[in-house]
């Protein structure tokens, strides 16, 4: 199943890309050849606007800009431009919904940013889009719609505000994708709905022989105008999901909008070269100024590190268990996870060379920006994102000395050595064990739903039956990995001190058998 996923992804990627290739293509080609035509050089039939010379692959092509065509004058074959445009909307939608909205919307949901469930999150992506069309219909409706600047203003304030929005219900990454869709769809519904009808109703009209009504024609152009300067900050949204250190951001919404000024203050200035307007001109180095001061990596090159300088000395045995229980379930060779059939982005913790070979890369994602592990499924908490940071502080040394030095997950009062075992079981239980297996050890709770393999539910008599108290106490120590099961399960390694709290909780476990 997982590979059948991983080649419905990489096909319908492929024709994704393919098609917005073709699409963003034609938009290029036809604006640049409205914007370089010319008066007729010698008498032509019919409503000429323009005519342009060109050569390319050792011939020369004469185009010629109607406005209109008369009855009778139709051609055998007329070219359309409008499955590029489909294609790319429906493998873009085919691949949302694969990667965005499969494995219980992973990419989309973050606890740490909002509490939006996988659901919740899937209904709002899915309304937003024909919303932002509805709402884009709206300002055509208005003066706006005789003002192209104003139209740019107003639209890039909206985006900006959907992107502050955004960015404080998905994850970064999630919140930057649904940007970009929610644009292009906006754009593959101008052609959908308005420009393709219009050419359609120009070409009745002159069929028929009736009086062809040319502001249709206009229309359109407004429409195609609008895409043609979407094309690049959809384009940059949509490639940015490969730099953490764009959607990580602790202000993403403004890294969106200094994308979206640049790629549209780009285009602009890519069709007007020298005689491009000196307040777009302005834009176009502002917003590139803008946004390499937001992304570039400050001084130390690992934003954040200074906080770290006076920490306690953090040995790489601890550092070892934190990312086997908190990240190796995906970053192995073979991922414990049926999320992934191969190590995503090819990223694998396993080995001590592996974790100081990649020590940056875990500093920037579990550290500085917080986006892994992913949607943490493997409840990484603060204080373990500290250790990593203080470590990689301290130079990132594979050797540094010490046994495993984890905080105590349980208890909000201080552990006592002396507490009774019991009650730090109990803690440990309602704390830590709970959030997979359920309080009622029934693994129902939503942090269960979400993995796979299933946590176990206690409550299963023939399971129970089957292991005995001695491998229970092993898998509590040292995680699922240990005894062949799935590293989900995580280590408890301080619990090798208290064998009393590990046989309470297995008592516990066992207290739930029907
Ligand atoms: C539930 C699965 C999962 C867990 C757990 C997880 N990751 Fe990831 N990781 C991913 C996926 C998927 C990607 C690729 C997508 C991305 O980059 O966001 C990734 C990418 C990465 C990358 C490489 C991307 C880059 O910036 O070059 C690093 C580094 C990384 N993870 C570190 C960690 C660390 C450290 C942990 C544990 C604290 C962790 N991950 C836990 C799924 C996971
Ligand atoms: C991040 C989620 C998570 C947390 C937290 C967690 N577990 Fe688990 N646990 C799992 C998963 C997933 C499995 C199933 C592993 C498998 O079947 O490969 C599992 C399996 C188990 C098993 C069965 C092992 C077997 O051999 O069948 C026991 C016992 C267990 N956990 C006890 C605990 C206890 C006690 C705690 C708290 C100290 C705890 N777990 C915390 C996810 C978790």
């Amino acid at each position: 199943m997982t590979i059948v996923l991983d080649w419905l992804n990489l096909f319908v990627r492929w024709v994704h890309v393919i098609a917005a290739i073709m699409w963003i293509g034609d938009s290029f080609l036809f604006m640049w050849l409205d914007s370089h035509l010319t008066a007729p050089t010698k008498p032509r039939e019919g409503a000429v606007v323009g005519e342009l010379w060109m050569t390319h692959s050792g011939g020369f092509y004469e185009v010629i800009k109607r406005k209109s065509l008369a009855q009778g004058e139709l051609p055998a074959q007329l070219y359309w431009f409008k499955w590029e445009s489909y294609t790319t909307w429906l493998s873009g939608f085919a691949l949302l919904c694969v990667v965005y909205y499969g494995g219980n919307a992973a990419f989309l949901v973050d606890p740490s940013v909002s509490s939006l469930t996988a659901g919740q999150a899937v209904a709002l992506s899915l309304g937003l889009l024909p919303t932002a069309f509805l709402v884009y219909e709206l300002l055509w409706a208005t003066p706006l719609s005789k003002d192209n600047r104003a139209f740019g203003l107003v639209g890039f304030g909206l985006l900006s505000a959907l992107g502050y929005a955004l960015t404080h219900l998905y994850s970064g990454r999630g919140a930057f994708l649904q940007m970009g869709a929610t644009m292009a769809t906006v754009m593959a519904a101008n052609v959908f709905f308005r420009i393709i009808p219009s050419q359609r109703h120009m070409l009745a009209a002159t069929k028929a022989g009736t009086p062809v009504d040319t502001s249709y024609g206009l229309r359109a152009k407004g429409r195609s105008v609008h895409n043609h300067y979407l094309t690049l900050p959809v384009l940059f949204t949509m490639l940015s999901n490969h730099f953490p250190s764009t959607y990580g951001h602790a202000q993403a919404w403004l890294v969106l909008a200094v994308l979206f000024l640049f790629g549209a203050s780009l285009k602009y200035a890519m069709n007007f070269r020298s005689k491009t307007h000196p307040v777009v001109l302005t834009s176009l180095v502002g917003s590139l100024g803008g946004f390499i001061f937001l992304t570039m990596p400050t001084r130390e090159a690992l934003p954040g590190l200074e906080a770290y300088a006076h920490a306690r000395p953090v040995s790489f045995a601890t550092v070892d268990a934190i990312v086997q229980s908190r990240c190796v379930s995906c970053h192995a060779a073979k991922p414990g996870t049926a999320m992934f059939s191969g190590p995503p982005q090819g990223i694998v913790l396993e080995t001590k060379a592996q974790i100081g070979l990649h020590a940056e890369r875990i500093y920037l994602r579990a550290v500085a920006t917080k986006t892994m592990p992913l949607g943490n499924l493997t409840g990484i908490t603060q204080a373990e994102r500290d250790l990593l940071g203080a470590w990689v502080a301290q130079g990132a040394h594979v050797d540094a000395p010490g046994p495993v030095e984890l905080p105590q997950a349980a208890a909000p009062s201080p552990p006592q050595p002396a507490a009774d075992p019991q009650a730090r079981a109990d803690a440990l239980f309602t704390t830590v064990c709970a959030s997979c297996h359920g309080a009622d050890g029934r693994a129902e709770t939503d942090t269960a739903k979400a993995l796979s393999p299933h946590p176990r539910a206690y409550v299963d008599a023939a399971w129970q039956k089957s292991v005995t108290d001695e491998h229970l106490a092993k898998v509590i120590v040292e995680g699922g990995a240990a005894v062949g099961k799935s590293a989900l399960m995580p280590a408890n390694p301080d619990l090798a001190r208290e064998p009393l709290v590990v046989q309470a909780l297995v008592q516990k476990v066992r207290s739930f058998a029907p």
